[in-house]
């Protein structure tokens, strides 16, 4: 099956393949082989920071068979376009207790690092988790505004903004298969 933009709603974004659906699938399970090999014998709650990890997120507990997991979700907001507000506001709470748990926190993308780095604080403070585990899709480490790196990153990138594979520019490219880099020059409007 064909991934690019050709013959689609994409294509007048002037969209870029910037990682295609086979490499992350690949990675996805030695992440996934990662995870089961450091937590076998405990179980953990994965946890997805919506809505940009909701594609990684669901491909990745379907890589995990070797665990027993449970899953919970939050959201946060700290994004308007392609610009941090560098405020992090929790809009939903898990709806289980973590306390006391081995929590995995999965996230689209590490960019300045304050969402995972507040997330992380928090998972501790608020829910008393034993024991977080951050993992990333995507890592943008040149950008970064505190000092937190994964404990499991799927791919090291330059700080292109990226869409696709759940991740969007103003809510729209969440469904693209791949992630992609939006040609600034093209004009959709
Ligand atoms: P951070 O707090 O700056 O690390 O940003 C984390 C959140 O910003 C991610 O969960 C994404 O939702 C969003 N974000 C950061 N960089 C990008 C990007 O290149 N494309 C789409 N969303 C991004």
């Amino acid at each position: 099956m064909d991934n690019k933009s050709t013959n689609t709603a994409f294509e007048p974004h002037g969209l870029k393949e910037y990682i295609s659906t086979d490499a992350i699938r690949g990675r996805v399970a030695e992440l996934a082989a990662a995870i089961e090999k450091d937590i076998l014998g405990r179980e953990a709650v994965l946890v997805a920071n919506l809505k940009g990890s909701f594609v990684f997120f669901a491909d990745l507990v379907r890589a995990i068979s070797r665990l027993d997991i449970t899953l919970d979700f939050l959201s946060t907001e700290s994004y308007r376009g392609t610009e941090s507000t560098g405020v992090v506001r929790i809009t939903r709470d898990l709806g289980l207790s973590v306390s006391g748990r081995t929590v995995i926190l999965v996230e689209d993308i590490l960019d300045t690092g304050l969402t995972m780095d507040h997330l992380v604080h928090y998972l501790y403070s608020n829910h008393q988790a034993h024991e977080v585990r951050t993992c990333v899709l995507l890592d943008k480490p040149s950008r970064r505004r505190v000092n937190i790196s994964p404990d499991y990153r799927g791919f090291e990138i330059d700080n292109s903004f990226v869409v696709g594979y759940g991740l969007d520019y103003n809510e729209q490219f969440r469904n693209l298969p791949y992630i992609g880099v939006i040609n600034p020059s093209a004009n959709p409007e």
